[in-house]
């Protein structure tokens, strides 16, 4: 059995991996083995099989008697790990969700339903570093991986809507914070049929904009508002999100040497942890509709196309709908005013889920099988 240590398994992307690894009985296959930063000696999760106390995720001896290491436990931690353990001489296969080798050629962004191919090949060649894509990224092809697969698409621009899920777990807390904090200014008002709106919203405004509204993670107001902005500022004008959609959408695909242009802007609303995206997909020629959508339907085991009608698009393409759901809903399918070959599209999945964990995981499983 492969012996395989996990980093960083308490947070949130980690929790989520540790339990759909018990959901998918995962554990059964492997020599799991938990490491920590805080707690060395404590006692290993439950997770239906015994397991050493927690070892030291910086105790590079330890770690290098791991065939697999996964990592969730963040960017600085690869950057401060990896390459020691490396310059150690570890041959061992490591799994990482954050973004920090992935545009490295040594590392290929794993998202199985969509680039199996690509990963085989980098197995047979030898490849150790397998690392998961970004979540809007991920979760498009996961959508309209049928369009790619059939080198339909031209271009493909990309408009998101992203949860607060995507910036963490204490941005989670704050969103739910500031919602709690409006609807309090207002309550009085709220519960009197007789009050007028355009008082409660005065009051909702001085609310958000009060210097003591709750804005420690986000730096602005997200409940009742949204932020154009998310990640750093780059040269180009882009942020640093919307630069990953080129340039990781490509990689995953293997074609990074003959990319498809890739962009949009990306927004953060006061959605929980389900990231939705408005697509315009140029295509390369002029496909009848039903066709589209018997390619897109039939991509994978997860996607599900919506069809393009008002009650079952309000219902079920939403992250009020889709939030800890591993299916990825696509619709709102039809060809846009700009002619036969343009293409418009919205989708929505769990960031956490094949956003974040289950490419982790099902990499896992292929390591094992
Ligand atoms: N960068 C993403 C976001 C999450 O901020 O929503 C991780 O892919």
């Amino acid at each position: 059995m492969l012996k395989v240590g996990f980093v960083g398994w308490r947070g949130m992307v980690g929790s989520v991996l540790m339990q759909r690894m018990q959901e998918e009985r995962d554990f059964a296959l492997i020599e799991p083995q938990f490491f920590t930063t805080s707690n060395v000696g404590g006692q290993a999760p439950a997770i239906g099989k015994d397991s050493p106390a927690l070892q030291n995720a910086n105790d590079l001896k330890a770690l290098a008697a791991l065939d697999v290491i996964v990592s969730c436990q963040g960017g600085d931690y690869t950057s401060a790990v990896y390459g020691p353990l490396r310059a150690a001489g570890w041959k061992g296969y490591w799994i990482d969700a954050a973004s920090t080798l992935r545009m490295q050629d040594h590392a290929v962004i794993v998202l199985d339903p969509v680039n199996r191919e690509v990963i085989d090949r980098a197995l047979d060649a030898g490849t150790k570093d397998y690392i998961g894509g970004n979540c809007t990224v991920s979760l498009m092809l996961m959508a309209l991986g049928g369009l790619f697969r059939e080198g339909l698409v031209e271009w493909l621009s990309a408009m998101t809507y992203q949860a607060a899920s995507g910036a963490g777990a204490q941005n989670m807390r704050e969103l739910i914070a500031q919602m709690g904090r409006v609807h309090a200014a207002v309550a009085p008002e709220l519960a009197d049929p007789a009050s007028a709106i355009l008082d409660i919203d005065a009051k909702v405004a001085a609310t958000l904009r009060s210097a003591d509204f709750p804005t420690q993670n986000f730096g602005v107001p997200l409940a009742g508002s949204l932020i154009p902005w998310i990640d750093k500022q780059l040269d180009s004008g882009q942020s640093k999100e919307e630069w990953k959609g080129q340039v990781e959408t490509n990689k995953i695909l293997g074609r990074g040497a003959n990319p498809i242009p890739v962009d949009g802007i990306c927004v953060r609303i006061g959605a929980m942890r389900c990231h939705s995206q408005a697509l315009t997909i140029k295509l390369n020629k002029d496909v009848p509709l039903a066709d589209l959508e018997h390619l897109i339907r039939g991509a994978n085991d997860w996607v599900r196309l919506i069809p393009n009608d008002k009650e079952i698009s309000v219902r079920e393409l939403t992250p009020a709908a889709v939030g800890g759901k591993l299916h990825v809903p696509v619709g709102r399918l039809r060809k846009l005013n700009m002619g036969p070959q343009y293409l418009g599209a919205f989708t929505c999945g769990d960031q956490l889920l094949w956003g974040a964990a289950e490419p982790l995981r099902r990499m896992l499983r292929i390591l094992v099988e």
